[in-house]
């Protein structure tokens, strides 16, 4: 079957449903997402976003910090242009319904909205808008609640993509091959639920497919985040960049029956302190900042503390606070550790770091358009050029709202231009020879492990023999799955194997090639940062294939 819109967004976490919201009252759109609607990162978002409102605060500041968390490769434009929307982008959530907190503990310059305003590490003022510790579901609720109203946007949920349509698709049994130069036309889907492929095409194409850090063995996010949209664009012959610089979260749950619960950087923010199993705080021989300093640093410096001790977890507590407070102040935290035996406010947590966030990805401009023509890359798939080699904390959020609009006020002006008689044929999806998989077996064992791998040869701290170890292991295990992925019919599990293992190869190649440490790339081979040779992106393509 072949569905024609005006747009098609493939994602729907923020990114891909503010986008949506914001063109659809100009052509119709079609929103394709693997899951149910709501199931992305965003609805896990605990923190808040990052915005400038406090009359303590300024553009000034907001803009130091990401550049500082960054160190040194953000693109100062960039940084700017995000900051300094802010402040517009969550009045619009406002309007559209968010219930963010109000209080009156910050002076606040939002037309007496009084919002209030949290802390997080790399902040040197309170400016994190949140609902409760529940920020994402609020705004994905939302968000939700108005595409359903709308009656141009037509949602395909259990539809994964399985790659771009582009202009010099060819086809042999679903393979893509394309030149440099390019236009997309829109992607083929599977139907997780019939199993039949569909080809979706588009005057303009939103990739919207959040995270990737299904890529490690131990991660925050939930089961959706395979880097579906690196793949599938650098697949397409798109410019990719920074992928070395995976973000990981000094503080997710460990218990054994926690699957990947985040316990958020905010509670840190309302002086909740690290130690380790001694009792004994930690963090001040590691930074003038201690608990507050940023993510890269944290995690760093638990990583040490537990590899110097040999112990499993290092504990966060909060427990000297008001319990009231802490209750209502982190109720889903309180409430998800209670499940597990612990009362935050009597008792310290134990956590450890847990990958969380890639701040590379697909390389667009600041309307989010990529070097392909027609394709925007939005939200944690894209690089835009604000995180550098390290996000500053609830800058995500932020980035994928101010994106959805640039971007959306670009398709429109695109839109007047792009005559949809351009797109050619489409020839359907061809898997004739494919025969059912028997080997159920290989896809989850491969997937274990890329994900170990990935853990033990390229996490917090790096070196140039487990960068070699892990390229060799990946280019047999990729050989492999190629092989299997022509020859079997298609899955959703093997088509996110096939991206993770896409994913997996292009952050090693980034982490193996930049020979220095900067913000979340630590290799211990060279533990310093080098701004002559290295103070610039990691920019990667993949080969031209004719
Ligand atoms: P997502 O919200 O992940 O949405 C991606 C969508 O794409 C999903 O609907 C998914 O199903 C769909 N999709 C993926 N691949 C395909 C495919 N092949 N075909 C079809 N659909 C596909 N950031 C902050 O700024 N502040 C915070 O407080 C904060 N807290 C966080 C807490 C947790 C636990 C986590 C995991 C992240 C947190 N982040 C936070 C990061 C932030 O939530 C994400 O970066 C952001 O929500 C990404 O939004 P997105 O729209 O780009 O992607
Ligand atoms: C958190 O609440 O700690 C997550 C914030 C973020 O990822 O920006």
């Amino acid at each position: 079957m072949q569905y024609e819109s005006d747009f098609l967004v493939i994602g729907s976490g923020v990114a891909g449903l503010m986008f949506a919201l914001k063109v659809a009252d100009h052509g119709s759109v079609t929103i394709l997402t693997k899951r149910r609607i709501n199931e992305s990162n965003t609805v896990y978002a605990q923190g808040g976003i990052a915005s400038v409102f406090s009359q303590a605060d300024s553009f000034d500041l907001h803009i130091a910090d990401t550049l500082a968390s960054g160190d040194g490769i953000c693109h100062e434009s960039v940084v700017e242009m995000v900051v300094k929307s802010a402040p517009d982008r969550i009045r619009e959530l406002i309007d559209l319904g968010v219930g963010f907190n109000r209080a009156a503990r910050d002076q606040d310059a939002s037309g007496g909205a009084c919002l209030d305003l949290g802390r997080e590490g790399g902040h040197c003022r309170n400016r994190i808008v949140h609902a409760d510790d529940l920020t994402g579901l609020a705004v994905e609720d939302a968000l939700v609640h108005h595409v359903h109203e709308h009656k141009q946007i037509r949602v395909f949920e259990h539809h994964i993509a399985i790659d771009l349509i582009t202009r010099s698709t060819r086809l042999k049994r679903g393979m893509v091959v394309t030149t440099h130069e390019d236009y997309c036309y829109g992607a083929y889907a599977l139907d997780r639920r019939t199993g039949e492929i569909h080809t979706f095409c588009a005057r303009t194409i939103v990739l919207a497919t959040g995270g990737s850090g299904k890529v490690y063995a131990y991660t925050s996010n939930p089961d959706i985040a395979t880097g579906d949209g690196i793949a599938m664009a650098y697949r397409a012959g798109a410019i990719v960049a920074n992928l070395e610089f995976v973000q990981f979260h000094p503080t997710c749950l460990y218990h054994p029956d926690a699957k990947n619960f985040l316990i958020s950087e905010a509670l840190r923010g309302e002086g909740g302190i690290l130690i380790n199993s001694d009792g004994e705080r930690f963090m001040d021989a590691y930074s003038p900042l201690k608990e507050l300093a940023c993510r890269d640093v944290v995690a760093r410096a638990i990583d040490t503390e537990l590899k110097k001790r040999g112990d499993q977890c290092v504990y966060l507590d909060i427990s000297h606070q008001d319990p009231d407070m802490v209750k209502s102040r982190f109720p889903n935290i309180y409430e998800k550790c209670l499940t597990f035996g612990i009362d935050i406010t009597r008792q310290p947590i134990p956590v450890v770091p847990a990958a969380h966030y890639m701040c590379g990805g697909v390389v667009t401009d600041i309307f989010g358009r990529t070097n392909i023509s027609r394709l925007f890359a939005i939200g944690e798939t894209a690089c835009t050029g604000l995180h550098g080699a390290n996000r500053l904390a609830s800058n995500s959020l932020l980035e994928a709202l101010v994106y959805a609009h640039q971007a959306a006020h670009k398709a429109l002006d695109d839109k007047q231009q792009i005559a949809f008689e351009t797109s050619p044929v489409i020839p359907p999806w061809d898997d004739l020879d494919a025969i059912d998989s028997d080997e159920v077996i290989m896809v989850s064992h491969t997937w274990n492990e890329i994900r170990r791998l990935m853990w033990n040869y390229v996490g917090i701290v790096r070196s140039d023999k487990r960068l070699a170890r892990a390229k060799r292991r990946i280019d047999l295990i990729a050989g492999e799955i190629n092989e299997y992925y022509w020859n079997f019919k298609i899955t959703s599990n093997l088509i996110e194997l096939r991206n993770i293992a896409t994913v997996a190869e292009a952050i090693i190649r980034c982490a193996t090639h930049r020979k220095e440490s900067r913000g979340l790339h630590y290799n211990i081979a060279y533990p310093e940062k080098n701004d002559i040779r290295w103070k610039k992106d990691t920019v990667l393509r993949r080969p031209f294939v004719s």
